[in-house]
Parts: structure tokens; C-alpha cells; sequence
């Protein structure tokens, strides 16, 4: 494991890129840039991955394992599609190599629990690519809702944007297993478990009308909190929308901001509005209620990080060992758990507990 006292003779870790399609050029680049990062090499089978390499200066390998030959390794970011996550991910755990693994984790929850125990013998650490965690709005979003709500009795999530004909163009994402729920609401339903606890039962539907895919476009979600609070998702990826993390909140520099609330949380105290943290509560004498003036505070957070870079950082912390991952391989599986319990209840009708899917 390498130590923080070796940034002072050149970058501290040695990572390398493997898939460097849209999400892991962004990864490569970033790691170019930060200081206490190598980039040693990228891993992709496309003759173009070969270009991107030179471009940086960097080795290219059309497999891990070819890298893995050359190049000592402290760190690998898996960026690659989803179906190839848990081999590509065991390749460099049973290295003893530590990951960065691009969410879902796995397509399915026995894959990941694959890995945890894989890493476990190991000793290689996994941090699970839901980068929204490491975004301060998030963060204070969770302090608030904590805080300041009282109890938490419902959450209200919009997810709906229109994804224009070329995003189907790579073959996989057309397929079972990349439609907007594994690809998308993961993040939602990770963001909800990190803001509002564990999730005890999902009901969905789903609907594949607007293409001629396998992949459904639509769903619609209602969710129970062990808190006993209630929460409803709705998702869409064929619908112009501004209604929806990505386009909310200014995290992918390729698509247009639109300022608008794509979450709403209901305590008994209070209302917030995410991600502008919009908090509405009474602040009148006597009874409050419905018959009164109710008041908005504003709690924006104005970032100035991006969360991607916020997540390399913690991501080499976790390497040196420094800190434990803030998304570990457990909470990555739960999350995918929680999401592929929309499937399975879109699929048979029935209300279902994610901890039982394996
Ligand atoms: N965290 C985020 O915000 C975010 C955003 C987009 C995608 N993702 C995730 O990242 C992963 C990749 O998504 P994408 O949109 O970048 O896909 P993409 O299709 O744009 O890129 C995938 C790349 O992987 C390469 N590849 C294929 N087989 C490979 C192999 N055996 N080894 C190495 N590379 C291989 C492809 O050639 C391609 O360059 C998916 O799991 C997706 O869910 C995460």
C-alpha cells in the first residue's frame, strides 16, 4: 500500500483506466490532473481507445490482465459496461488491487456479493462509483433532512429527461441490464438510502412504449423506508424533461443546467426542496398549519468541486489507506439490491423486499 509521505517524490498512486468510453475518458482525464495521481495506463478493446492513450501519453492494453503484465498498479477504475463490471472487477481484486468500480456495481446482487467476499480475502478495497455522495449539495441535503425535517414521513423523486437517438447507438445499452433504471435511478435509489436509510420494500411498474427496445423507458415506484416513511419515484428517459438530477445539478459538464427541483422531502417540521435547498417551514406565533404564511429559507450550496474529482480524491485516500470507502461493495450491492427490486416488481406484480434478491 503506498504511503502519503511518497507524494513528496512524485504522485502517490498508480491508477489505471478500464473502459474509456463517455465515463471513463471523464475518469482518465481527471486523474491526469490530479497531483497525487499516476494514470499508468487504459484498458479498452476499441482501436480508438488506442488514440485516446497517445493523446495522454499513456500505455494502451486491450485487457487487464496485458496491463496488469506490464505495469504495477495501486488502483483500478472500472468504467467499462455493466455486464463486464464482476469479471474485470475480479481480475484486479484477485491481484489484491484496489477498485474504483463505475455504478451499478454488477448487473446482478450475486455478483457483487461475489466481489465483497473476493475483496475481503484480498484485502483490496471496493468504493462504488456513486459519485453523488461526494457532492457537498448531497451531503448537506442529508444533514438537513436529518436535522431539520423532524421525522421523515414521504420523499418525492422526478427523474424524467429524453435521450436522444445516438445514446442507443453502443449495442449494450439497448440490452436487459442498461436501461434507465440499472443506469440511472441506481443513483436515485443509492441517494435516497444515503439521505433517508435503508429501503424495506419496493412496488413498480414499467413500461417500454416509447422505443423498440428490450430496455423499458418508464417506470413508476413507490417505496417504504425502515423509517417507516413513503416515497414515490417516477422515471423517465423519453420524455424532454427538465425534471431530473442530471440536469439539475450542473454535475456533467455535457448537459445543459436546468435549475429546477427533482427531489422534495416531507418531515414533520419541515419541506426541503433538493438540490437548490429550498427549506419551507412555518415560523409564525400561535398554531401553524395550512391557514398560515409558509416561509422558504434558502440553503444553497454553491459548489465549486466537482464530485467526480471530490470521489478520485477520496478514492486515493481509500488506497493509502487513510479513509474506509464512503460507498463500500456492501452498500453498492444494496443499492443495486434496491434497484433491481424495481425490475423484479415490475416483473411479478408483487411488493418486494430488496434484502431477499441474491
Ligand atoms: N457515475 C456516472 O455518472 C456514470 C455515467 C455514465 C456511465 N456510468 C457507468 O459507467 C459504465 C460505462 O458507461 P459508458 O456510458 O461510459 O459506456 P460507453 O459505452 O460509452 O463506454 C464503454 C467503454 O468500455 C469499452 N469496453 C468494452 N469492452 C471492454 C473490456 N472488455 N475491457 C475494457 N473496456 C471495454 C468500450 O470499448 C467503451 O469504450 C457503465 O457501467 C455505466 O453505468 C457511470
Amino acid at each position: 500500500m503506498p504511503s502519503r509521505t511518497s507524494s513528496a517524490s512524485g504522485p502517490l498512486v498508480r491508477i489505471a483506466v478500464v473502459g474509456t468510453g463517455a465515463i471513463g475518458r471523464r475518469h482518465a482525464l481527471f486523474c491526469m490532473e490530479e497531483p497525487d495521481v499516476s494514470l499508468v495506463g487504459i484498458v479498452d478493446p476499441a482501436e480508438s481507445a488506442g488514440g485516446f492513450a497517445a493523446d495522454l501519453g499513456v500505455d494502451h492494453h486491450r485487457s487487464l490482465d496485458a496491463l496488469l503484465e506490464r505495469h504495477k498498479v495501486d488502483g483500478i477504475i472500472i468504467a467499462a459496461p455493466t455486464q463486464l463490471h464482476r469479471d474485470i472487477a475480479m481480475v484486479a481484486i484477485s491481484h489484491g488491487v484496489s477498485v474504483l468500480i463505475e455504478k451499478p456495481i454488477t448487473v446482478l446482487p450475486a455478483e457483487a456479493a461475489e466481489l465483497v467476499v473476493a475483496a475481503r480475502s484480498t484485502g483490496a478495497k471496493i468504493l462504488v462509483g456513486h459519485h453523488r455522495r461526494h457532492n457537498p449539495v448531497v451531503q448537506r441535503a442529508r444533514e438537513i433532512v436529518t436535522h431539520e425535517l423532524g421525522r421523515l414521513l414521504a420523499v418525492n423523486v422526478l427523474w424524467a429527461l429524453l435521450k436522444p437517438p445516438s445514446y442507443f447507438e453502443p449495442d449494450w445499452r439497448r440490452r436487459i441490464g442498461a436501461g434507465p433504471i440499472l443506469t440511472n435511478l441506481v443513483h436515485d435509489v443509492d441517494l435516497l438510502r444515503y439521505i433517508c436509510g435503508e429501503i424495506s420494500s419496493v412496488t413498480a411498474q414499467t413500461k417500454a412504449s416509447a422505443r423498440s427496445h428490450d430496455v423499458e423507458d418508464t417506470v413508476a415506484v413507490l417505496l417504504a423506508f425502515e423509517s417507516g416513511a413513503l416515497g414515490t419515484l417516477i422515471g423517465c428517459d423519453a420524455s424532454p424533461s427538465p425534471w431530473s438530477w442530471d440536469l439539475n445539478s450542473g454535475e456533467n459538464p455535457l448537459l445543459p443546467l436546468s435549475r429546477e427541483n427533482s427531489y422534495r422531502f416531507f418531515g414533520t417540521e419541515g419541506a426541503l426542496e433538493f438540490p437548490d435547498l429550498h427549506l419551507w417551514r412555518y415560523r409564525v406565533d400561535g398554531e401553524p398549519g395550512w391557514t398560515q404564511p409558509i416561509s422558504r429559507e434558502n440553503r444553497t450550496v454553491h459548489v465549486a468541486a466537482d464530485a467526480y474529482r471530490l470521489q478520485l480524491q477520496h478514492f486515493v485516500r481509500v488506497i493509502t489507506g487513510e479513509e474506509e470507502p464512503l460507498v463500500s461493495g456492501e452498500d453498492g450491492m444494496r443499492s443495486l439490491q434496491a434497484t433491481a427490486a424495481i425490475l423484479e416488481s415490475a416483473m411479478t406484480g408483487r411488493s418486494v423486499d430488496p434484502s431477499r434478491l441474491t
